[in-house]
């Protein structure tokens, strides 16, 4: 099964040349007619690693599959968004309206997701959402034709807000990017932490994708709160977690994070890593049988450890494989598609999970540390946590 086709098309710049890649050998006769799967990306800039390790998770679910389902051979075609929000409605229009893909896969980046949203509401083409976290994605921009097999941001930031002030902390200072996602994780963290009895003392917004943090780590030290909370991802929380470091407050005030902080960078951030505390609906070290396997296919295939953008990268395949998989390979109808997808129980490396009725996971999040490298499970923060989908009308 190794007839990869490559096709570099110019309806975009070329920065952003799309790469088509036919994955079977299978004849194109009228019931084999590929599935096309769009895919929307970061292949280059700040979330890159993340873009890559989402890619490497869909493909190793459709690999598992021997690339075809129900006898349909699958298409790629990958667009890079460069996490670049004012890209996204030309890069999705040309994925849905010139290519007629059935499925577009992404983005992670939440200004990126909204942007998509826009383009492809009541079109026919369905959109998984395999990382960005904007709450409105499965809350106020709802759509039928929407699902999301990541988190909302709430999700992952809110559990943190009780934990912390469990742990003793009071005083806090937290810290993001400004923008959408950053804020709207400060903004759950905040409304757990206050109502448990805790005080957010400074918020710092630092401009996207910026990640020059010395001044920012100065005010800190001047402040010396109880503890820091933080979001950050990709290269920026690469260098986030080595700057607290270096400027000497990683063991005097405790660092944490929505767990997007220690994913997929804890070789990078070396000893600077070790300890971190964080919430997040997966770790490394989850203790599930799918994990294990997961984990071990996914080494042996890139030779790198999975991490949690792979996992969900991974899900949002078995989404395609198990829906298409329930309509015996028919992708026309793509209300019965929809209608399947809403009834899936998803058997994910993260613990199995199923859609609520705004279409994102119903998931169990843990509270999780940093230990030779590795995000372990120091216990289960919020089991089955579904986000409220504030004015979502599905
Ligand atoms: C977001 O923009 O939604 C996002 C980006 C990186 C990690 C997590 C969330």
């Amino acid at each position: 099964m190794n007839n990869k086709k490559k096709i570099f098309q110019s309806v975009l710049p070329a920065t952003v040349a799309a790469t088509i890649i036919s994955m079977s050998t299978c004849s194109m006769a009228a019931d084999s007619d590929p599935i096309k799967v769009g895919v929307m990306l970061p292949f280059s800039g700040v979330y890159a690693g993340l873009g890559e390790s989402t890619r490497n998770g869909l493909k190793q679910a459709l690999k598992e599959q021997g690339n075809s389902i129900a006898g349909r051979p699958v298409e790629f075609i990958e667009m890079d968004t460069e996490a670049k929000p004012a890209r996204a409605p030309e890069i999705t229009s040309s994925l849905v309206d010139n290519q007629k893909a059935d499925f577009v896969i992404g983005p992670v980046h939440s200004g990126v997701a909204m942007g998509m949203i826009k383009t492809i509401k009541g079109k026919d083409s369905i959109m998984i959402i395999p990382n960005a976290g904007a709450n409105a994605a499965t809350g106020a921009f709802c759509q039928p034709n929407v699902f999301r097999t990541s988190f909302s941001s709430w999700q992952t930031a809110f559990p943190m807000g009780k934990e912390a002030y469990d742990m003793g902390y009071k005083k806090i200072v937290t810290m993001s990017w400004n923008y959408g996602f950053g804020k709207e994780s400060l903004e759950a963290f905040n409304e757990s932490f206050t109502k448990a009895g805790g005080e957010v003392i400074k918020e710092m917004l630092v401009p996207f994708p910026k990640t020059e943090f010395q001044s920012y780590l100065t005010e800190i030290a001047s402040i010396n709160p109880d503890a820091v909370f933080v979001f950050f991802a990709g290269g920026g929380a690469v260098k986030f977690v080595k700057d607290y470091d270096a400027m000497g407050l990683k063991g005097k005030i405790p660092l944490l994070g929505s767990g997007f902080l220690t994913e997929g960078t804890t070789t990078a951030q070396g000893p600077a890593a070790e300890g971190v505390i964080t919430t997040l609906h997966y770790a490394d070290a989850l203790d599930i049988p799918k994990n294990k396997s997961f984990r071990q296919e996914y080494e042996t295939l890139y030779g790198k450890p999975a991490d949690l953008f792979a996992v969900q990268g991974y899900d949002a395949g078995q989404l395609i494989v198990d829906a298409v998989t329930a309509t015996h390979g028919n992708t026309a109808d793509k209300a019965a598609l929809i209608q399947q997808m809403e009834k899936l129980e998803i058997d994910s490396p993260r613990g199995s999970f199923h859609f609520s009725k705004a279409h994102n996971p119903i998931q169990t999040i843990y509270l999780r540390k940093v230990v030779d490298g590795q995000n372990t499970v120091v216990k289960v923060a919020h089991e089955n946590l579904e986000d409220p989908a504030r004015g979502c009308k599905l």
